[in-house]
């Protein structure tokens, strides 16, 4: 079955990513395309994460989510749509470590937005996430990624800064509106 191509660029591709990174500690973690079989992965990595973590990640202390909601979280076309899971093997079974994903909100332009579960955190892991999803972007002829971050979360705007994009920040007390050139 062909994939849908965009510039150049196939979907089907995008919805088998998958490469293999270094964690800061040395172990190695998968990044590849969200499947719809990671429901439940994907539930336990929200379980596992802090009110902190949740709270930046979803501006409010969300810890159950709807089915609708759900649904959307997976139902990802890699097109408008495009998530990536971190996956790293623990007691010899994959489990997800964190995530990341582009929601195309105007022509060119995608909201991006990670998480991470907190005892997998400072490993590299969203510079990582970061880093692919800026290499499908620019495959599919983004211009901007925008982020909606919380203007105590150091640990997303350094990963941000460090992603090599060109970056602009406005500032307001309660949120920073962050753009990235792609
Ligand atoms: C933000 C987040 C995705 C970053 O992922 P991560 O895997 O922890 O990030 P990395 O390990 O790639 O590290 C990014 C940088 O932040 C630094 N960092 C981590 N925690 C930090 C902290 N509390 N203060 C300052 N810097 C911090 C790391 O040292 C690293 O910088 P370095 O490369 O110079 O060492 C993750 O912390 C997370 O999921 N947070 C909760 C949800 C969230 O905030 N989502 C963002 C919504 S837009």
């Amino acid at each position: 079955m062909p994939g849908f191509s965009l510039k150049g660029y196939s979907v089907l591709e995008a919805s088998n990513y998958s490469a293999i990174e270094a964690m800061r500690d040395g172990r190695k973690i998968e990044i590849r395309a969200l499947k719809p079989e990671d429901q439940a992965g994907l539930i336990a990595a929200v379980r596992r994460s802090s009110a902190q973590s949740l709270y930046r990640r979803f501006f409010g202390l969300k810890r159950n989510f709807s089915d609708q909601e759900i649904a959307y979280f997976l139902n990802v076309d890699f097109v408008n749509h495009v998530a990536l899971v971190a996956v790293i093997e623990a007691d010899g079974k994959p489990v997800i470590a964190g995530g990341g994903r582009y929601v195309v909100h105007e022509p060119g332009k995608a909201e991006i937005a990670f998480a991470v579960v907190d005892e997998y955190q400072g490993q590299g892991i969203g510079r990582a996430l970061m880093r692919h999803l800026t290499a499908i972007a620019r495959e599919a002829g983004l211009q901007e990624f925008t982020a909606e971050v919380l203007p105590d979360n150091t640990s997303m705007l350094k990963v941000f800064e460090k992603s090599g994009l060109r970056l602009h920040i406005q500032r307001e007390p309660q949120v920073f509106h962050v753009a990235l050139q792609l």
